[in-house]
């Protein structure tokens, strides 16, 4: 069996984007047995970046909800709070000594901030290291993330190796990434890839109105009502061709052909579209986020899971390092 394990930001709430290219693969590989799977939300890597205590607990909340309203099973998967488990920043401390200073000022996610240096705390320099505390802590075997994360596998890898090549001993499993090169990345309402830090999500778990307002403000051109249309260059049939059957899209690409057809128009059905896929996880999540001692429960299912696993890593590296 192996242990497949994989870290969710907490910065904000979850989005189309995230749901289909990592929430849904994630949940499928959680539920093929032959894995065994831990899912944490990395709230401790958060406060490099978000410092106010309650809006941190509101993305927690909303980040577990959404990936429980998807369909998560807690008993096929770990799921758990990265902060729950101190001995993750225990560790953290032993692995920053076998961290070379270059290592991670070569890191992108430093690089890219490095030119305006007072605005970097040392948290977030050591962003990696406390990933590779959450990969190591754990044994996993494999890390499914994205391409921007190749990096900090590689750190992590580097640092395992380091300390059992330091104790000529197998102190580490040395984790081995899982980049999904297939994945595809899912337009925003602008066309860029969606994300939260370009303001431009479709989040499907908003009321009805506020949604509607999102799906009706997805950028299209200025081709008048009654002109045929460029189905291959539009953002709305991008979006509704993620969801829709072979029929509808093939439907969908008549009226766009055939003119007479409005943006307007297929933003409607792309918005109905949204509201039928997601109608059951729309009604899950609405039910979780106004039962948040639920939430926090499953969380602390999870970490007492989790926990023993931490220890005994915690432990051969106390023995093995002389504490
Ligand atoms: P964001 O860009 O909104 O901050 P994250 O970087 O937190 O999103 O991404 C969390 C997960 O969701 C990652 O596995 C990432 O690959 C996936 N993801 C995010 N945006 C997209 C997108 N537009 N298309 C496909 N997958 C995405
Ligand atoms: N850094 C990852 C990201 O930005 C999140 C993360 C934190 C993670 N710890 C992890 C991913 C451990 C995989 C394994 O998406």
């Amino acid at each position: 069996m192996a242990r497949v394990l994989t870290g969710i930001q907490s910065s904000g709430r979850q989005h189309l984007g995230n749901i289909l290219g990592a929430i849904r693969p994630a949940i499928a590989l959680a539920n093929q047995p032959k894995n065994d799977s831990f899912l944490f939300i990395a709230d401790l890597h958060s406060l490099t970046t978000i410092k106010d205590a309650e809006l941190r607990k509101e993305n927690v909340l909303a980040t577990a909800a959404a990936w429980l309203a998807c369909g998560l099973d807690t008993d096929k998967s770990c799921f758990y709070l990265q902060s729950d488990i101190v001995e993750c920043t225990e560790l953290t401390w032993y692995l920053n000594c076998f961290t070379p200073y270059p290592m991670l000022a070569n890191a992108h996610s430093f690089k890219d901030k490095a030119d305006n240096l007072s605005d970097v705390n040392a948290g977030l320099f050591d962003y990696p290291v406390l990933m590779a505390s959450d990969i190591i802590l754990y044994d996993a075997n494999e890390v499914p993330v994205g391409k921007d994360q190749r990096q900090h596998l590689e750190i992590t890898r580097d640092i395992a190796k380091a300390v059992n090549h330091q104790y000529k001993d197998e102190v580490f499993v040395v984790p081995e990434a899982k980049i999904s090169e297939s994945v595809m990345t899912i337009p925003g309402s602008d066309g860029r890839k969606m994300s939260k830090s370009y303001g431009n999500v479709i989040d499907v778990f908003l009321p009805k109105k506020k949604l509607k307002k999102q799906v009706m403000s997805v950028v299209t051109d200025s081709t008048p009502l009654e002109d045929p249309k460029d189905p291959d260059t539009c953002n709305v049939f991008a979006l509704y061709s993620l969801l829709a059957s072979e029929e509808e899209i093939a439907v969908m690409r008549q009226n766009y052909l055939g003119g007479n057809y409005g943006f307007g128009h297929a933003k409607m059905a792309l918005f109905e579209l949204i509201l039928s896929e997601f109608e059951t996880e729309r009604t899950r999540f609405d039910e979780l986020m106004a039962n948040p001692e639920y939430i926090w429960n499953e969380l602390k299912k999870g970490a007492d899971k989790a926990r023993p696993i931490a220890q005994n890593t915690i432990k051969r590296v106390r023995n093995v390092m002389g504490y």
